[in-house]
């Protein structure tokens, strides 16, 4: 069975690939993510501010004004609480690049045009084979309208584009409200491949203390709907292969994923919940799916579901609204 996909100007073959997290933190562990038949690697995120931070700290010991770096780095964690630093970080990537036959993608997650994409090109020179960027905002200033916040984006895809010529994917959340002409302003700033959707980490309030509960949950399947919606109206809609992040647990989330329009298929939580060994697994049923349901070869089939999913999507979109609505009844 041929399962082979293209994304990001690779044809893997297959289409399951480890997401960006601590999976490729250790080369043991990246060693068996490899040996599972990933078809690539993907690092964690570095971000914006540990590489301002760091050029802060420079400053400093040039005796440069800090202020010179409008971007506060307060609130950020120390750096000895995260993985890595941007220099442990290119070595890291070194190491691991090092350790693999298959292509290697880096990520930075960063909000802001600015001096700190120059780092895309050092982690090119360390030798990453592609860069995932990581959108990850929060609007919370009434003042700043989505227009604002969209054309930013668009100004750091098109600046990381501007110092790399690496394949570049681009990391979404959900909450655009006109997300078809955000993810198209995307690909025309440079974007090869758009990623949906990063999770937002939603911390719980604990009425006994007080306090903010820091929570990271691992995904359920539950998320993937959101996903295959957006996959479905996107593909087709947008010049750029699309990948799917959120929610991918089975070989079935994968197909319904594959079929709503998505060319990868990034999967996280599995595999730090059963190990990197699920991904040969969820390989495996992916391919028995395909040959129970008669399918030659996987490619003819991504968003083969796309348009029934949303062949009007607005209209369909309304008309399924009232239909749920009006047809729900208490069990
Ligand atoms: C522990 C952990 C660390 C993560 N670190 C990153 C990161 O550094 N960069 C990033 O873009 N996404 C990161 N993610 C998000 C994942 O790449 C993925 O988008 C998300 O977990 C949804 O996919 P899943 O349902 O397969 O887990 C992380 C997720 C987890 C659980």
């Amino acid at each position: 069975m041929d399962l082979s996909t293209r994304y990001l100007g690779f044809t893997l073959p297959h289409p399951l690939v480890p997401g960006a997290g601590p999976l490729a933190d250790d080369l043991d562990t990246v060693r068996r993510v490899e040996d599972a038949g990933a078809p690539l690697i993907a690092l964690r995120s570095l971000f914006e501010e540990q590489v301002v931070g760091e050029q802060m700290a420079l400053a400093r010991a040039l005796d440069m004004p800090s202020e010179s770096f409008a971007e506060a780095t307060h609130w950020f964690p120390d750096a000895q609480d995260l993985a890595f630093g941007p220099e442990e970080y290119l070595e890291h990537l070194g190491r691991v690049k090092a350790a693999v036959r298959v292509p290697v993608v880096a990520s930075l997650n960063g909000t802001t045009p600015g001096g700190w994409v120059d780092f895309a090109h050092r982690i090119a020179q360390a030798g990453a084979d592609a860069i995932e960027l990581n959108l990850y905002d929060l609007a919370t200033d009434p003042a700043t309208t989505s227009a604002t916040i969209e054309a930013r984006h668009v100004e750091v895809v098109r600046e990381v584009r501007r110092r790399i010529r690496l394949p570049l994917a681009v990391k979404l959340s959900p909450f655009f409200t006109a997300l078809p002409n955000f993810a198209a302003a995307l690909v025309e700033a440079g974007a090869d491949a758009i990623v949906l959707f990063n999770r937002f980490y939603q911390p719980d309030l604990d009425l006994e203390t007080l306090e903010v509960k820091p929570e990271l949950r691992l995904s359920s399947p539950v998320e993937l709907n959101l996903r295959l919606r957006w996959l479905a109206i996107l593909h087709g809609r947008v010049r750029a292969p699309l990948a799917v992040t959120g929610g991918v647990h089975s070989a079935q989330d994968a197909v319904k994923a594959l079929f709503a329009g998505a060319s990868a298929v990034q999967v996280v939580s599995a595999l730090l919940l059963h190990g990197p060994a699920h991904l040969a697994k969820m390989r495996g049923d992916l391919e028995r799916w395909l040959e129970e349901h008669d399918y030659p070869a996987l490619a003819p089939s991504i968003g083969s579901m796309s348009h029934a999913h949303c062949a009007s999507p607005h209209l369909i979109e309304r008309a399924n609204y009232v239909r749920i609505l009006h047809t729900w009844r208490p069990g």
